[in-house]
Order: structure tokens, then C-alpha cells, then sequence
């Protein structure tokens, strides 16, 4: 996963996700809005480069849409019965509204249905927003990989976190509603 932004503020008020929102495959002609997004969302951003690639190699990367174009974006990559949470990012006007939580469990749904046993993701225990949306979607941490992340100054550690599909969701873990799109 991309290297996460340590900015953690929650915003005063609560952005409220419009009603027009929607999830759809990501095509090429979104990169420039993506990038965007990308560049505002992380401290140390994956290229355009990375982007595309994730594109061209079949990953499901999917993008959410309202009136006003893109606003987010979510990549997974499966194979051999596991999938790879590989990016989330959500556009800073929306953060804090569910659109980051429905998004991962749209890309959740999408990795049950193909067959894969287990999701597994990294991130920087210092992104406390995504520690927080993973843990309560029920990923547990499962290990560390010492200076993993590019950082200002040295580098960070990544928690490793997995989900077991077969079980999920499991009691406790609420599960909204799936977004609106393409199948
Ligand atoms: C992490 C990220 C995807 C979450 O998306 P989001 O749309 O803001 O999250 P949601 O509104 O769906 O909130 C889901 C949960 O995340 C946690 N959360 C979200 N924002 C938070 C914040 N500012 N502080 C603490 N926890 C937060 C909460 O547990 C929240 O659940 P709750 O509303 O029931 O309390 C978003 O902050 C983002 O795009 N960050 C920059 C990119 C990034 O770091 N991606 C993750 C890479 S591992």
C-alpha cells in the first residue's frame, strides 16, 4: 500500500457523502484526477506510473464518482485465494462522511465473491484514521515489517493486517451498505 499521510485531524464537521455517489471501474482517462487525489492524501504518493500499472495488470481499481467527478479511489489485487487491499484514498473534502468505509467493503464484497479466503493490507501505525477503519471493519494485525515506509526524516514501520473473508463479517462488525455502480 501506498504510504499513508500522518494527518490524522478529524475534520470539525463531518462532511456528509452526497447522495450521487457511486463506484465504477477506473479507466485511464481518470488518472490526472487520481493523481490528484493521491498527492493531497499521502506524504510520499505512488507515481501516475504506479497508478496506470495497477491499471494495465487487471487489479480492481475502482473509483468514486459524484456530480462533481472523482473523489476517490480504491485498488485491490487477488490471487492464489488471498486479495491485497493495495490503496485507499479518499478526497480530503470528503473524509469523515463513510465514503472510505463503504468503498473497503465494496472492494471486500468484490474479493468474498471471487473466491479469495483472506484480505490482507499494510499500513503506517501512525495513520491512525485507517489503523482505526481497518480494526473496526475487523482486520487484525498479524505482523511488522521494520522500516517498510519511506519517511520524513528515516523510514516507518508497516503493520500487516488480515481479514479472514470465510467469516466475514463476523459479529460485532456492521456492514453499510454496498455503493451503488458497476457490477
Ligand atoms: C483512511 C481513509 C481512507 C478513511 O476514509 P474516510 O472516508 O475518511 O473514512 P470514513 O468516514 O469511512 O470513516 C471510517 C472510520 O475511519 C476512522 N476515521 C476516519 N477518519 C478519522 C480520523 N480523522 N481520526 C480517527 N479515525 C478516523 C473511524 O474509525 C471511522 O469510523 P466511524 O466514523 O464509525 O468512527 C481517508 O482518511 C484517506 O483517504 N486518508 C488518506 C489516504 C490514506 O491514508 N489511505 C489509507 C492507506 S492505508
Amino acid at each position: 500500500m501506498a504510504p499513508q499521510s500522518t494527518d490524522t485531524a478529524r475534520p470539525a464537521a463531518r462532511a456528509v457523502a452526497p447522495a450521487g455517489l457511486r463506484q465504477r471501474r477506473m479507466r485511464e482517462t481518470d488518472l490526472p484526477a487520481v493523481v490528484a487525489i493521491e498527492n493531497e492524501g499521502y506524504a510520499f504518493p505512488w507515481s501516475e506510473e504506479i497508478l496506470r500499472d495497477c491499471l494495465r495488470a487487471g487489479y480492481t481499481c475502482r473509483v468514486l464518482d459524484d456530480r462533481d467527478g472523482v473523489c476517490g479511489y480504491g485498488i485491490l489485487s487477488m490471487g492464489a485465494g488471498e486479495a491485497h487491499v493495495l490503496n485507499i484514498c479518499i478526497d480530503a473534502s470528503l473524509r469523515g462522511s463513510g465514503a472510505g468505509r463503504r468503498l473497503l467493503y465494496w472492494l471486500l464484497h468484490r474479493a468474498q465473491a471471487a473466491g479469495s479466503e483472506a484480505a490482507f493490507l499494510e499500513v503506517r501505525p501512525s495513520n491512525v484514521a485507517a489503523v482505526r477503519l481497518y480494526e473496526s471493519s475487523g482486520f487484525k494485525q498479524v505482523g511488522l515489517r521494520r522500516g517498510y515506509y519511506q519517511a520524513v526524516g528515516g523510514r516507518e514501520d508497516a503493520l500487516v493486517y488480515r481479514l479472514g473473508l470465510l467469516e466475514w463479517p463476523e459479529p460485532g462488525v456492521v456492514v453499510t451498505a454496498p455503493l451503488p455502480g458497476e457490477p
